[in-house]
């Protein structure tokens, strides 16, 4: 039955205690059992918990029981004897009786990321779930990806309830259950909040993730305020139907589509039609989340869950795609199905593109794998072939942002054991050539002979604390800003300002975390493009040019950046037997120049006098295996953390 489903996801600012809250749920609701239960149980990927930080949504089917106490109800013998039904509400009016009604919900919660690299996460979330708690750390207030999401779930049509979390600062050693409820800062809070929600303050709910405090109290407004899922009318020759919001790889169930449904229902023994790809397949399995999957044989309309597609290429599902069920293929048709396919999403679009080589060139094969699976996971992900002379086959790889880049990276380490060797990331630059415009990525497909580039540009908007004004304005001198502007709200101020989208590869994040002691947020939204001032450098190491490190960098401080950069590589890449020069070059001059000293002399096995046996093997084997280590990172393989340490601007 629908009328006691409830899908609700949390949405905040990165670090807002999403996670944690969704803890004290799991708890509250009992859906993990005690020993099993560990903080931040829904970042289940070995690098969330890790990093602390929520790169997938995560959802999770809640059974979440509201008592309502002497509640006028028929007696139960009245329930379970239906003849004695004598009036049109179903009971016999003289046999009620005053007891607690226990009434049965099943929550369906997704949890979602906060970083701003995931929005496309949060945003597909937003279209399998009817509400959102919107979650307000009250020591940091409003921040930029607050209002991103909230107004992202606005557009989603949800209803949307308020919460400040994190209360228990305000709590003193002895304090009174409550007290800090009159804290002013909590009631600033409060009404800053309830204003954007257009709410009362009364309406925002104060809560703790961490002790628990208010945790009940939001499951009941989610019953209560949260609508019933919508019913759909009955499609011929269907069964169900849902929306694909994910999917992933399963390694003994195959690829598996994470759905919600909105109309009929599906069981294990219905076939399924994939839309958009026109792929008819035979489920093999069907559940929810627990978060872990929990078979079920079967999914009702408005539920949250998954079915095991019997689909064997992860091409085949397409995030955002309608899948219908049916039990005879005699009288399901795919064009009547096809009229029925639901909105889906909008394609993401990738900013930030890298090119990915397996380090071990015969791990090709893996590598395109490991990717076509990661995709399935992560639909964000625009993967195209690629080949460089030196490096050889590989993949060109879009991202939303930096993190997401630096995330995937890891991912394809850990989850699939393939280590890969990547290029700078860039954006997509235009450029007008004699036969007009073409677009390029990698600075090496600059032609020689071109009129002018153009980059993208981005809108940023950044939130701070009044104190950090003059700290929030040095990224004037730091990073390509223009059009700067600034706005009060409240005890806090938003600046705007237009900057090149390719300042953000650059450590523009950590920049102003660190000026702002973390107290700046920042959002932003893709611009035009705009006429760019810049070169193609190339790095040279022993007079070959490293491919994949070359870059555009500004003409007004081309040479000042250039010498960072060779200063810089010189401290990060391994030394060899013999110095090596590091060299930048630009508009075929070299414009910079450092030297990478040679490795400092071995001991010879038993030293220059002599000594002690075991000591001098010992010390021969760990040179050994630093010799090893170091043929093991040619100078063509800069690993992925010279890059990053490339990119910051100090
Ligand atoms: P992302 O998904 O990465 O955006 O983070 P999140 O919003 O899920 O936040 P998370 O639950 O990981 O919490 C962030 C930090 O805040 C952690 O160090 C938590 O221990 C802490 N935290 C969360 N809730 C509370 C709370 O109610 N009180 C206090 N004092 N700390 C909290």
């Amino acid at each position: 039955m629908e009328s006691n489903i409830r899908n609700f996801c949390i949405i905040a600012h990165i670090d807002h205690g999403k996670s944690t809250l969704a803890d004290r749920f799991l708890e509250c609701t009992h859906t993990v059992e005690e020993r099993r239960m560990k903080a931040q149980y829904l970042d289940q990927l070995e690098l969330e918990r890790e990093r602390g930080i929520t790169i997938k949504m995560a959802p999770v089917r809640m059974i979440y029981t509201v008592t309502h106490p002497k509640t006028l109800i028929p007696h139960k013998s009245e329930i379970l004897n239906p003849k004695l039904k004598t009036n049109n509400l179903g009971f016999n009016v003289s046999n009620l009786e005053f007891a607690d009604l226990k009434q049965e919900f099943v929550l369906n919660l997704i949890d979602t990321p906060g970083h701003s690299d995931f929005s496309y996460e949060v945003s597909r979330a937003l279209e399998a779930v009817e509400g959102a708690v919107l979650l307000v750390d009250v020591t940091q207030g409003i921040q930029a990806q607050t209002l991103a999401n909230f107004h992202s779930a606005e557009k989603a049509g949800l209803t949307i309830i308020g919460a400040l979390n994190k209360v228990d600062v305000f709590q003193k050693p002895g304090d009174e259950e409550g007290v800090f409820l009159s804290h002013p800062e909590v009631a600033r809070m409060r009404e800053e909040l309830a204003a954007l929600l257009h709410q009362k303050p009364e309406d925002i709910f104060l809560v703790s993730g961490k002790t628990g405090y208010g945790v009940r109290e939001i499951l009941d407004a989610v019953t209560e305020r949260i609508p019933i899922p919508k019913k759909n009318e009955p499609i011929q020759g269907v069964k169900g139907r849902a929306l694909v919001f994910d999917s992933f790889y399963d390694n003994h169930k195959g690829v598996i589509a994470s759905i919600r449904v909105v109309e009929g229902f599906f069981e294990t023994t219905h076939g399924i039609f994939l839309a958009a790809e026109n792929t008819i397949s035979k489920m093999k399995e069907i559940g929810y989340f627990i978060p872990e999957l929990k078979t079920t044989g079967c999914l009702k309309s408005g539920e949250i869950g998954y079915i095991a597609t019997g689909v064997k290429d992860p091409g085949k599902i397409k995030i955002g795609d309608t899948v219908f069920s049916f039990d005879n293929i005699q009288t399901f048709s795919r064009d009547i199905a096809r009229h029925h396919m639901l909105l889906g999403y909008e394609e993401p679009k990738p900013v930030i593109f890298v090119s990915f080589y397996p380090e071990q060139s015969d791990e090709y094969d893996l590598l395109r794998q490991s990717l076509e699976k990661l995709k399935l996971n992560d639909s964000a992900l625009a993967i195209d072939p690629d080949q460089n002379e030196v490096l050889g086959r590989g993949f060109k790889i879009g991202c939303l942002g930096r993190l997401h880049f630096e995330i995937t990276a890891e991912r394809l380490r850990r989850e699939f054991g393939v280590s890969i060797v990547n290029t700078f990331p860039s954006v997509e630059y235009k450029v007008k050539t004699k036969n007009g415009w073409i677009t390029i990525v990698k600075p090496e497909e600059l032609p020689s002979d071109y009129f002018e580039i153009l980059e993208p540009m981005i809108l940023i908007d950044i939130i701070f604390p009044t104190k950090y004004l003059s700290s929030a304005l040095s990224i004037q001198q730091k990073f390509r800003v223009a059009e700067m502007h600034t706005e009060t709200m409240g005890e806090r101020i938003k600046l705007s300002a237009k900057m090149p989208l390719v300042e953000l590869v650059s450590d523009f994040d950590d920049y102003l975390k660190s000026v702002s002691e973390g107290y700046a947020s920042f959002s932003y939204t893709i611009g035009e493009y705009e006429k760019a001032e810049v070169m193609r450098v190339d790095l040279l190491v022993s007079g070959n040019s490293i491919p994949g490190l070359s870059r555009f960098l500004p003409k007004e401080s081309l040479e000042r950046e250039a010498r960072k950069m060779v200063e810089k590589l010189k401290t990060l890449l391994p030394r060899q037997q013999y110095s090596q020069p590091v060299q930048a070059s630009a508009g075929g001059r070299i414009i910079a120049r450092a030297d990478i000293p040679a490795m400092r002399k071995e001991l010879g096995i038993f030293g220059k006098n002599g000594g002690d046996r075991t000591r001098k093997m010992k010390l021969w084997k760990k040179q050994k295996r630093g010799k090893e280590r170091l043929k093991e990172r040619s100078e063509a393989t800069i690993p992925p953390s010279v890059f990053k340490e490339l990119l910051k601007k100090e």
